[in-house]
């Protein structure tokens, strides 16, 4: 089982995107997928047609401890969500249990009953108590940077994060980063694909999603990309996206 959490406190640089509709893509290639929002937003809920509001959720496995396996939800062929609930966000100011609150979602995850190929986990864009619970419950970290300076900003800091988590908690995950909303005819854009894999070589995933704005109408609909328009410029990078994952195809210098 692939945990694979989908981060960066930075908002707005694809997250959910990226999460609902690698999850989608994976499930069209016959893989098992659950896909959880982790953000108290809601966003990966409605982005599948699931309004967030009204249905049970993760906010009562993290608070009251009900069982996870109840709380799966299924959206497409292959593809349960557990979508957030409304009570989430009252996570961050859980005073009750010390270190272990971090760790909620990475126990609920060892009681599931059906072992998905992949879990996917819409992280929420800060570093509090919640997006914690989706950095240490995941074995593998996917950072999605937008194609601008601020967001390429942001990256460094949000892996100083990343790593004091990491070695003072004594673990690692395997990392990778995606580029969101690339613009090929500008070159501040490939200047910043270029950039980010001289700063961490062999872990910018190859296909860089471009800016498409089927991608942006697909979630008022209540449906994916592939439910939407699949044969959009979104819908050929989420399925080669989908590709890389399974391959672990990654970018070299020369991606043009
Ligand atoms: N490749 C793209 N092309 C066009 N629009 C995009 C693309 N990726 C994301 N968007 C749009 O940009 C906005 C932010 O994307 P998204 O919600 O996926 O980011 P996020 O990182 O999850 O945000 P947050 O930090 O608030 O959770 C949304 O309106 C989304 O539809
Ligand atoms: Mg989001």
């Amino acid at each position: 089982m692939r945990v694979i959490a989908v981060v960066n406190q930075k908002g707005g640089v694809g997250k959910t995107t990226t999460s609902v509709n690698l999850a989608h893509a994976l499930a069209l290639g016959g893989k098992k997928i659950l896909a959880i929002d982790l953000d108290p937003q809601g966003n990966l809920s409605t982005s599948f047609g699931v309004s967030d509001p009204l249905v049970n959720g993760l906010d009562e496995v993290l608070l009251d401890g009900v069982d996870i396996n109840d709380m799966c939800l299924n959206v497409r062929e292959s593809l349960d969500i557990i979508p957030a609930g409304k009570r989430l966000g009252e996570l961050e100011f859980e005073k009750q249990g010390g270190a272990d609150r971090g760790f909620r979602l990475n126990k609920a995850l060892t009681r599931l009953t059906y072992k998905p190929d992949f879990v996917i986990i819409d992280c929420p864009p800060s570093a509090g108590l919640v997006g914690m619970n989706g950095l240490l419950a995941a074995n593998e970290l996917m950072l999605p940077v937008a194609s601008d300076f601020l967001s390429m900003q942001g990256i460094t800091r949000m892996m100083g994060i990343v790593n004091h988590v990491e070695s003072t908690l004594k673990f690692s995950t395997k990392k990778c980063f995606v580029v969101t909303r690339f613009q090929g005819r500008r070159k501040l854009a490939k200047d910043v694909k270029e950039k980010l894999i001289s700063l961490f070589p062999k872990k910018v995933l190859e296909t860089s999603i471009r800016e498409n704005v089927t991608l942006a109408e697909s979630p008022s609909f209540g449906k994916t990309i592939f439910d939407y328009k699949r044969l959009s410029n979104g819908g050929k990078d989420y399925l080669s996206l989908a590709n890389d994952v399974l391959k672990n195809k990654m970018a070299t210098n020369n991606y043009e």
